[in-house]
């Protein structure tokens, strides 16, 4: 039966938050706890100071139209810039990558990827880990890593036809028959003490993604292997949460953990672990207004648990304005290389013709009404720095990927052709490429070709964003959200 573990008392916390200063290395929990005190103090001080100062006043636009622009929401983790687009907590995902801890196995590996774990360090408690931190932290995820016995038989009663998505969220809301914070609500614990259940039932979701995740994959697309005698995604308590979330699809060389469904050797292997590390650790926030974000503050607002809010963010993900771009680029490469037949990365290269013909067939596309995925964003003016940082993955291998894969070459040669015919074409107020130019393509290289299945490692990324703020959300204290509606003649009535 889980047990409700006692909270630190606020007294006890600030005692708490002046002893450990002293000690080296401070979990996760330690490291939070540290940085509390400064950061409601902060918050408090600015909705007294500032409480009646109006923030900016929104137009009829606006409120009709999806509240673009609106400042409405408070979320401390990171922030897009039309110019420079993603930081976290001021950083640039450059920023990021140089100082956030990788995986200990992986220090003399060039090409390796700094780890999410890492990520959610950061956005959690706005520190910089040290590697035996993130170390202890991976540890502490893969030691919670067990799926409860009746999570995988509800995933293995559902239809192979269900949509992942779906499925997701099923096992997720399930999981809160694991929640500390529901339990501790019923028995009326103090409203100062909800953030360190929902810190707990926070980390238990995000530990047992990667067997979900798995989980899904294996009996949407390998119906049956559940019930071979091969390893289906053993947890290694000594790898990091991407490693176990690959040896759960099956995409490991390491057979004492996985299934090697793709015959992958040790360094395909490896490339694809870093591959779900950037992936999951770039895709992991970005700011809180997007669908997946904002539902899961919202449905918390009300004081659901931490998987209840998050499953809901779930299926906003799942929404094709929100998740699905990934997988439309995908599509829109495969027609494009089929259409005009280029199956060879060496007639790509420098090949004006090729460049002409790729120019012509965006042409037709615009001038057919469609848009070219992948190409535009709401907020940004700029070339997305996560589609840098996705395409410098594929740059760093020119001898499995660069100059290997047709569907990459194709990317690259878009990334640098299509803004032009955008400016031309004069409508979209951003011509460059967007993060889903260039995260399908890669998956798809290393034979994850569902591309339906995307948006769920999406969704296993997005835990870590949401999740953090949701758990200042309750250190925070703040209130139920409800904006107020109004009908038109109001609307009419308020402006004329
Ligand atoms: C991302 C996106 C939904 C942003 O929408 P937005 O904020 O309304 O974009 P804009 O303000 O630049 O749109 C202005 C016009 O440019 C067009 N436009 C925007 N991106 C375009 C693209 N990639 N190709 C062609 N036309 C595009 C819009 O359709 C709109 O046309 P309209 O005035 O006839 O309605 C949009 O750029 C898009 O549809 N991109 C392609 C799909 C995609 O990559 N989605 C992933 C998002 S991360």
């Amino acid at each position: 039966m889980h047990t409700i573990k006692r909270p630190f008392h606020r007294l006890a916390e600030r005692q708490f938050s002046t002893n450990i200063a002293a000690h080296a290395e401070l979990d996760l929990k330690q490291t939070l706890q540290s940085v509390i005190p400064k950061r409601r103090e902060q918050f408090l001080n600015v909705r007294k100071q500032y409480g009646n100062k109006p923030l900016a006043q929104t137009t009829v636009a606006s409120t009709l139209g999806g509240m673009r622009g609106s400042p409405a929401l408070y979320w401390e983790s990171s922030k897009v810039d039309p110019d420079k687009g993603v930081t976290f907590h001021g950083r640039t995902i450059e920023e990021c990558q140089q100082v956030l801890p990788h995986s200990r196995f992986d220090a003399n590996d060039p090409n390796s990827e700094f780890l999410p774990e890492s990520m959610f360090w950061f956005l959690l408690t706005g520190q910089i880990p040290s590697q035996a931190q993130v170390d202890s932290f991976s540890r502490t995820i893969a030691e919670q890593g067990e799926t409860p016995e009746y999570i995988l038989k509800i995933l293995d009663s559902l239809p192979a036809t269900l949509h992942p998505m779906s499925q997701l969220s099923i096992a997720i809301t399930a999981l809160n028959n694991n929640s500390g914070f529901a339990k501790a609500y019923e028995k009326g614990v103090s409203k100062y003490d909800f953030w360190e259940y929902a810190f707990d039932d926070a980390i238990d979701l995000i530990a047992k993604l990667p067997q979900i995740i798995g989980r899904i994959y294996q009996n949407t697309y390998h119906r049956g292997i559940s019930s071979s005698n091969e390893p289906l995604g053993t947890i290694d308590l000594e790898k990091d949460w991407s490693y176990n979330l690959a040896s759960a699809l099956g995409f490991n060389s390491d057979t004492a953990h996985s299934r090697n469904i793709q015959n992958f050797n040790g360094q395909e292997s490896n490339d694809f672990v870093n591959l779900v590390r950037l992936y999951c650790a770039l895709h992991g926030d970005h700011e809180g207004g997007n669908v997946s974000s904002h539902t899961t503050h919202l449905v918390g607002s009300a004081l659901s648990d931490p998987y209840l809010s998050y499953s809901a963010g779930v299926q906003g993900l799942a929404g094709p304005l929100h998740g699905l771009a990934a997988q439309e680029v995908v599509r829109f490469i495969l027609a494009l290389k089929e259409d005009l037949k280029l199956n060879d990365v060496s007639a790509l290269l420098n090949n004006k013709e090729v460049d002409g013909s790729i120019v012509e067939y965006l042409w037709s596309i615009l001038k057919s009404g469609r848009v070219i995925p992948g190409y535009g964003h709401a907020v940004l003016r700029k070339p997305d720095p996560r589609f840098d940082a996705m395409l410098q993955f594929g740059l760093k291998r020119p001898d499995t990927i660069m100059n290997k894969d047709v569907n990459f070459q194709l990317v690259h040669k878009l990334s640098q052709v299509a803004p032009e015919v955008l400016k031309q074409h004069g409508k979209t107020k951003n011509p460059f490429p967007n993060v889903d130019s260039s995260s399908g393509v890669l998956f798809y290289h290393y034979g994850l070709t569902q591309t339906l299945f995307f948006t769920v490692i999406f969704a296993g990324s997005r835990a870590l964003g949401p999740l953090s703020q949701l758990i200042w959300d309750r250190i925070l204290g703040l209130p139920i959200e409800r904006p107020k509606s109004l009908d038109l003649e109001s609307i009419i009535k308020r402006v004329e």
